[in-house]
């Protein structure tokens, strides 16, 4: 098979960002959805597709979790959360939320194509893709499948987690996803009593509370998009609905949003150019 078969574009949905990261834990699942609130907040379509088929985490995150998707045999349907973002993930397809996908491979990789395929998305300016940890068969089939406008890497400042989300990178390459910059997470923790912002991993990295910005993003040669700190009312939200969220983490979402919104305009100003050429 080609690495890089024909992707199938979706003409109504008009940008399409995959939140990556390699390794499992860091906040992609977060970060993805901080990235949709505030784009939603802003007015814009916004849909968010889980292609974490067996640790699946937005339905939770985004107060759908008490709904049911639903198919008619040939579409699927997906569920249209109180700030409008259309969802679907395959736990909005489970009888019950803990109950284990086993499936092999293939089958993981038909649900991702299914997902972008035969959903009722409808007209979106947004459509933020989540994926699973690792490099696995899911992730190729949806870095095969899905033509990405842009990826965003998520990772922590350590460096066994830079070595991992090295392989992403390069894998995202390989698969002709334009990689738009690193979101650097829980670099910092912001103290819940005092405000202080300190420093969670002593990696030698130059980023976050002590010291430049990006020491991070710089060693993987990404551009830094933005720094995302730990923050208490994150951790311990059991949704991260807009109204719910402190004002500091709407911060935190829409610089997000405005460094990924400027790297995709680069990112379509160097595509556009490389065609009129
Ligand atoms: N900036 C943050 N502040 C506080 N808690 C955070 C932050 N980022 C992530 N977390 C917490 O860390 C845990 C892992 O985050 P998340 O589920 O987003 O990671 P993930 O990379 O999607 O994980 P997985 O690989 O399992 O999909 C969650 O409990 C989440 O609430
Ligand atoms: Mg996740």
């Amino acid at each position: 098979m080609e690495l890089v078969p024909e992707k199938k574009p979706n003409l109504r949905i008009k940008r399409v960002i995959g939140v990556m990261s390699g390794k499992g834990g860091v906040g992609k699942s977060t970060v993805a959805v901080l990235l949709a609130q505030a784009l939603a907040a802003r007015g814009e379509k916004v849909g968010v597709l889980d292609a974490d088929i067996t640790g699946p985490s937005l339905p939770r995150l985004l107060g759908v979790d008490s709904f049911r998707a639903e198919s008619d045999g040939q579409r699927l349907f997906p569920i249209v959360n109180e700030e409008g973002i259309k969802v679907l993930s395959i736990n909005l397809f489970n009888e019950e939320e803990d109950q284990p996908v086993i499936w092999r491979g293939p089958l993981l990789g038909k649900a991702i194509a299914q997902f972008w395929a035969d959903t009722e998305w409808g007209d979106l300016d947004y459509l933020v893709v989540d994926f699973p940890p690792g490099t696995s068969d899911v992730v190729l089939t949806a870095l095969q499948t899905i033509p990405f406008s842009g990826i965003v890497m998520v990772g922590t400042p350590q460096n066994y987690v830079s070595m991992i989300v090295r392989k992403s990178v390069r894998m995202a390459s390989m698969l002709k996803a334009p990689v738009l910059g690193f979101v650097e997470n829980m670099a910092t923790m912001v103290c819940p009593s005092c405000g202080e912002e300190v420093r969670l991993f002593d990696d030698g990295g130059s980023g976050g509370a002590s010291g430049g910005a990006g020491g991070e993003a710089s060693r993987l040669g990404l551009p830094l998009l933005a720094e995302l700190p730990w923050r208490k009312e994150v951790a311990q939200a059991r949704s991260l609905r807009w109204t719910v969220l402190p004002e500091a983490a709407r911060k935190d979402a829409d610089r997000i949003a405005d460094a990924v919104g400027l790297a995709l305009s680069d990112a379509e100003k160097t595509a556009s150019r490389a065609t009129a050429l």
